[in-house]
């Protein structure tokens, strides 16, 4: 506690000049990111030589949450509801979520041979209850294997395609607070299969999505369509990033949408950026440096680094990482593994000055994810260091994340955290809870369910890893209690460019220099591909003291959907790099 009060001491010195009590107009961006970048030198600095605490100090810490959750969680999805969307394929047999009766059907399961296939005896999908900790089962009619999805503006889930009968399947889950909410297959398809494609909610219409690629998919096409004659398109860019050998390497693109209503796509080595509107490149991007390739099944990971209310949300910055040395899936069938790759590209995407600036992660890796913090730090985090992604191609699990900090120096913004003992392979994922945590859970390179006698068996266990920033000791320090409110008529959200009202408690005596306000949209992910997950930092615009400890302030929504598609977004409170749990915040075409 008495380097807690050290901390605090380095934060005062810094804004010693700002107003400790105002009701002022909290600090513009452009000094922020000056400010951050000290206040994060600082608590660096004091938790490196500070008393850490038996709660794990700066490395951060693991928790096993359920020994057996029955499903494997190759994808998952944080609803609104704080609940999460898990699910696995459906094709290869039972899971280890033995149903007593087949969901909604009178029927019971038999244990005969058939049952084996019957997937209604079996869940290959579940919803996780964050604050109950507990499982249910949902219902699958098509096999989602290797599928897509995004959030619509209503916080329904718009999953699309997989495997098989799956392949152009379009399914739905709209979340609720009873146990009956339930996967709901559309009547209809879409135009050709899609198998690991990747969706991105569009901004000018909440409840539509673009898919881009898949498996001899070389195009895109929008989901719903406007009309009967509207198909999918042809892209050239996917024949182009396509290798022809076994590797392909362009599965599961990146996909960011850009400030300026453009598609970024990543395929392999190339990017462009992509009016869809148009039908257009608008522009093609310098190669990334290096060999290996960066997307499936080379596997590596990519984000959009938090944008920024000081330009104006203009800069749009993308980042990648890890991903598979040339040949590696071919070698990895011959039983050679060879090491993946070690360096992240940067790239602003906005301007017009392209050029890649490299660094190093402290090891290779590949199948990882890469989840923005509500503090706008990076966590990379499962995956393994050789091979490629397959059943069984790849060695080496990766069982130290990485925190990655965009704002600090080139050659200081990586550090380690703490081990875990589970090995998180082909067919993990992770993503950020509301608490601040990071869920992760999955990890099958075998085809069927096989829990014993493998290197790297079928993985039940779900965990989660604890930022440094969730301690204890810091909660004197976190902001408490929030709440949201809306400032017009409707209490559904807040419009474009409005302006809404968060309160919360902050304890002791604080500064609103320290105070900040990130927004979160929760991505759907598999595959170490997070869809549509971004991050910005909001402005706010004023802070007032009440009694008590409490504090009005009063945050601008983004811009535009451009900058941010319209949905539900986690709204986080951050004190001097301590965030607060996170409330929903729903951002609305008005
Ligand atoms: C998991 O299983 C172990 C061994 O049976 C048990 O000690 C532990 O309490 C279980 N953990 C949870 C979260 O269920
Ligand atoms: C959201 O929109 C979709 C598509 O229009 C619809 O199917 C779904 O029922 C809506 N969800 C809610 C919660 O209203
Ligand atoms: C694993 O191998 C051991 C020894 O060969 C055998 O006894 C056991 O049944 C096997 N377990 C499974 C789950 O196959
Ligand atoms: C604030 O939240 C805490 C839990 O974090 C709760 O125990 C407490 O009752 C809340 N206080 C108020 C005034 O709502
Ligand atoms: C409510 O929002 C409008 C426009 O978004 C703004 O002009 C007005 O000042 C806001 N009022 C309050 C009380 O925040």
């Amino acid at each position: 506690m008495h380097g807690a009060i050290n901390w605090r001491t380095s934060i005062f010195m810094i804004h010693h000049q700002g107003d400790p009590y105002l009701s002022s107009p909290m600090a513009s961006r452009k000094n922020r990111s000056l400010v951050l970048r000290l206040i994060v030198t600082a608590i660096g600095s004091f938790l490196f030589v500070g008393p850490c605490g038996a709660s794990g100090g700066r490395r951060g810490r693991w928790r096993l949450l359920m020994n057996n959750t029955g499903v494997v969680p190759m994808h998952m999805a944080l609803t609104h509801l704080n609940t999460v969307v898990m699910f696995d394929q459906t094709g290869f047999g039972p899971s280890s979520y033995r149903l007593r009766k087949r969901l909604r059907g009178k029927k019971r399961c038999k244990a005969t041979g058939a049952d084996l296939t019957d997937t209604s005896c079996y869940a290959h999908s579940i919803e996780y209850d964050v604050s109950s900790n507990r499982i249910r089962a949902l219902r699958l009619d098509t096999d989602p294997w290797c599928s897509s999805g995004s959030f619509l503006s209503n916080g329904t889930l718009l999953q699309t395609g997989g495997y098989r009968k799956g392949s152009r399947g379009i399914r739905y889950f709209k979340p609720c607070n009873s146990d009956w909410c339930d996967w709901r297959q559309s009547k209809r398809s879409l135009s050709v299969q899609r198998w690991y494609s990747s969706s991105q909610l569009l901004p000018e219409e909440g409840n539509r999505v673009i898919l881009v690629g898949g498996r001899r998919a070389f195009s895109y096409e929008f989901v719903p369509k406007h009309s009967s004659t509207d198909r999918s398109h042809d892209l050239p860019f996917l024949h182009r990033t396509h290798n022809r050998d076994n590797d392909e390497n362009n599965l599961y693109p990146f996909l960011h949408l850009s400030s300026d209503g453009n598609l970024f796509i990543f395929a392999n080595r190339d990017s462009i950026l992509f009016n869809y509107r148009r039908n257009r490149v608008v522009k093609t991007f310098p190669r990334i440096p290096g060999r290996g390739s960066r997307n499936y099944p080379s596997s590596g990971s990519s984000v959009i680094l938090p944008l920024e209310h000081g330009n104006g949300f203009q800069k749009v910055e993308v980042m990648l990482c890890g991903g598979s040395a040339p040949g590696a899936y071919e070698a990895a069938g011959q039983g050679k593994f060879l090491k993946g790759l070690q360096t992240c590209g940067r790239m602003v995407i906005t301007g017009n000055r392209h050029r890649w600036k490299m660094e190093k992660m402290p090891k290779p890796r590949l199948m990882h994810d890469m989840v923005i913090l509500p503090t706008g730090q990076i966590l990379i985090v499962n995956g393994a260091r050789r091979g490629a992604a397959g059943w069984n191609r790849a060695t080496g699990p990766s069982l130290r994340p990485y925190l990655y900090d965009p704002t600090k120096e080139s050659g200081t913004r990586f550090s380690i955290m703490r081990s875990t003992k589970v090995a998180r392979m082909y067919h993990s994922s992770a993503i950020l809870l509301p608490n601040g945590r990071v869920l992760v859970g999955g990890s099958n390179p075998n085809k069927v369910y096989t829990l014993a006698n493998v290197t790297y068996p079928t993985e039940l266990r779900l965990q989660e890893f604890i930022p440094h920033y969730m301690d204890r000791q810091y909660h004197n320090l976190r902001p408490q209690n929030l709440s949201v409110q809306y400032n017009s008529s409707s209490d559904s959200g807040v419009g474009y460019g409005g302006e809404f009202t968060v309160r919360f408690r902050l304890g002791r005596r604080w500064q609103s220099k320290a105070v900040e306000f990130t927004a979160y949209a929760p991505p759907f992910t598999t595959h170490s591909v997070a869809m549509n997950q971004r991050m910005l930092w909001l402005h706010g615009a004023s802070m007032v003291r009440e009694q008590g400890g409490w504090v009005r302030a009063t945050v601008e929504a983004p811009p535009s959907p451009e900058v941010a598609p319209p949905g539900y977004y986690m709204l986080t409170v951050v004190n001097g790099g301590i965030p607060s749990f996170s409330h929903w915040v729903r951002f609305i075409n008005a």
